[in-house]
Parts: C-alpha cells; structure tokens; sequence
C-alpha cells in the first residue's frame, strides 16, 4: 500500500501549489509562540496548474526555486497539500482481529468498491481512529484516497526545486490545523465557522465545528474573473494588473468599474455555497466567516460580504497570534498576508506530534 502521507518531524516549510501563486512560509518556536521566520510568493505562468492539477512540474519547481531562494532560508525540507476536491475521503469498520497485512488487504478490497479509477493509479493511506461506537470488536478506519498523479506532480515539483518533499497532506488538514491559532485572534468559540479560501481559479467553502471541518466545497470562481476584465478595459499586462491590485495602484475609475462590483459578486458567490451547505443535510447555521487566500486581501470585502450576507464577516488572520521575524518587510508581508494561511496550516506540521 502507497503511503499518501508521509510524516516527519522537523521543521518544515509549508508549500501551497496555487493556480496563479506558490505561497512557501517557514516557522519556528520562540518561546514556545509560532514565529515566522520567513515567507515568499511567486507567480505561476498560466497553463502551469489546471484544474488543481500540476500540469508543468519544470516550471512549477523553477518558481518553487525562486520562492526557496527568495524566502532565505536554510530549511529545505517542506510540507505541501493536495486540494480537499481530489481527495476521497471514507469512514470505515473492520475487525479488530486483523492483523496489519490483513487490514490492508480488506481495505483494498473495499476501497476498490468506491474509487473511480484502478487501484494501481491510486494512493491510499488510512488511519485507525479508534474503537467503533457500534460494536466493541470493531475499529474506525479513517481511509483516503486520491489519484497516483496528483501527488507525484506535487512531489516531484517540490523535489526539482532542492527542497525535500517529506509530508503531501491534505487542504482540510491544513486547515483543521491552522484553526486552533485563529482562534486566538477570531472569536471562535462554540461557533459554527465558515472559512472561505478564495484563489484565482477557484473558491472552497469550509465549514467547521469545534475545530473539525464537517463539509468542503469547491466551485469555479476566483480572482482570474477580475484579472481578465481589467486587462481587457486597460492597456495593462496580466503582470501589470496582479502589481496594480496588490499594490492599490489601480486608477479609481477601475477601483469604482471593477473592483467594487467584483466583490459584490464574491458576497454573491459565498451566498450560493452556504446555500448548497445548508441544502446539504442538517448541520448548524454559520455564525462567523473568515475569508482567506489572495481575493481576501482585496481591501473591504470582509465588509462587503458581511453586508450582503448579514454575517460577521472578518479577513482570517493567524498572524496576529505569532511573532513575525524582523527580517520580514511588513509592507510586503501584511497585504500578502491572507493568500499565506494555508501555506501556514502546511509549515505548522513542524509542530505536529
Ligand atoms: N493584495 C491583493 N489584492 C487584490 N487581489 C489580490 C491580492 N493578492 C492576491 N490577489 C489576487 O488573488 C488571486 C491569487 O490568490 P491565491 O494566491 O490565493 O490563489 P491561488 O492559490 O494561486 O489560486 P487557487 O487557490 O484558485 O488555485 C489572484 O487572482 C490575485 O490577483
Ligand atoms: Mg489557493
């Protein structure tokens, strides 16, 4: 059996493999507070990832170089994810009388029943989660699964760039992981908590209880929208719009044209993926959002979603919570802030058991 998730347990640089960004962050422990040592962004050439896919692992492991030599740092081994959307994720019972080998025979067996593809293009790890509440002879198994290629891509990007890829975890993972410190700055607590990662390509709906993500959605829509628009109505590049927005340098006429309306229809979106959440099953109503990934740095749209949704909306921010090195330029860091959250979710795995 393939192992999906390899561990490790030294400090590790988080790597997320985005459609239009790497994001690599670094920490460390300074008197046991998360300290981030070092972060860097670098864009992607567009056709690079597709679909969550990497579909040029030279080229994203040339931008995962720049990002490593730009980041400084002496740490080469890093933790990267593959998106919660390629993932299959499936509750399991088995006997407690199976012997390891046998266990994996079984899952094989079962796992073969609901995976889409054959098993000899499919990583599978599993996890026994402890004693099943129907009965006292049987486990829990927590199995996952994704497709061989997935990773490999990711790895092997890693790899080529001369870091050392020792853990592939998944996005929910990462997210469940960078929970905890949010809610040191958000007021979380016995909340029902939806975080909104909003990209270029592509948004996700996670929604958690109690630290635990109990539904994920991903839907087309991101930033990309926004990008083209504006270099079709300016004589900007694609380059040139990316600095412009995160810089604020846009002209007010585009601030007024495009970026306002595009974050009246992000508070639209958002609303439609709560409803499918809610159209889901019987889980809880949402009482706070946090919106990360790069669209969250888009100055006011926590507000602008908060006022169309009628729900506390806040820009998530695990930061707040750690020390920042005083290498780090914080007038290149902070605006890049809430596009690093995952990358963060990955890099705390350094602190993992
Ligand atoms: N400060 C900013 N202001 C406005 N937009 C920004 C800012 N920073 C990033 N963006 C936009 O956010 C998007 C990139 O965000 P992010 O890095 O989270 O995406 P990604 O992870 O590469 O994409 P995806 O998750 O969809 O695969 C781009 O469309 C970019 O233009
Ligand atoms: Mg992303």
């Amino acid at each position: 059996m393939i192992s999906l998730f390899k561990t490790g347990s030294k400090s590790l640089l988080g790597v997320d493999i985005g459609s239009s960004y790497v994001k690599l962050l670094g920490l460390s422990k300074h008197a046991g507070n998360p300290h981030v040592d070092c972060y860097s962004v670098v864009p992607l050439p567009e056709g690079a990832v597709i679909d969550n896919n990497v579909q040029d692992v030279p080229v994203v492991a040339e931008a995962l170089e720049k990002a490593l030599r730009l980041a400084n740092t002496r740490i080469k081994h890093a933790a990267t994810s593959v998106p919660t959307s390629v993932v299959i994720v499936k509750q399991l019972e088995f006997s407690k009388s199976f012997s390891e080998d046998e266990l994996e025979d079984q899952i094989k067996v079962e796992a073969d029943q609901f995976i889409p593809y054959p098993l000899d293009e499919v990583a599978i790890d599993f996890q026994i989660q402890g004693e099943s509440e129907s009965s006292p002879d049987l486990n829990e198994i927590l199995l996952v699964a994704c497709r061989q290629d997935s990773i490999q891509s990711r790895e092997d990007s890693v790899n080529g760039s001369g870091m050392i890829c020792d853990v592939i975890d998944v996005d929910t993972y990462a997210i469940e992981r960078i929970f905890p410190v949010l809610s040191e700055t958000h007021d979380l607590l016995q909340k029902t908590v939806g975080l909104v990662d909003i990209g270029a390509s592509s948004m996700t709906l996670y929604v958690l209880e109690q630290g635990e993500v109990i539904y994920s959605r991903e839907q087309a829509f991101g930033g990309n929208d926004l990008t083209h628009s504006l270099t079709q109505v300016s004589d900007l590049s694609i380059d040139e719009v990316e600095r412009a927005k995160k810089t604020n340098t846009l002209s007010d006429e585009l601030v007024q044209g495009y970026i306002a309306p595009f974050k009246q229809t992000t508070a639209q979106q958002i609303s439609r993926s709560i409803q499918f959440y809610y159209s889901s099953g019987t889980h809880g109503e949402i009482d706070t959002l946090l919106l990360m990934g790069g669209i969250a740095a888009l100055p006011g749209i926590d507000a602008a979603v908060s006022r169309e949704l009628g729900i506390k909306t806040e820009v998530a921010d695990p930061f707040s919570a750690m020390t920042i090195d005083s290498r780090i330029n914080r007038h290149k860091f902070d605006p890049e802030a809430p596009s690093l959250v995952l990358a963060c979710g990955l890099a705390l795995r350094s602190f993992a058991e």
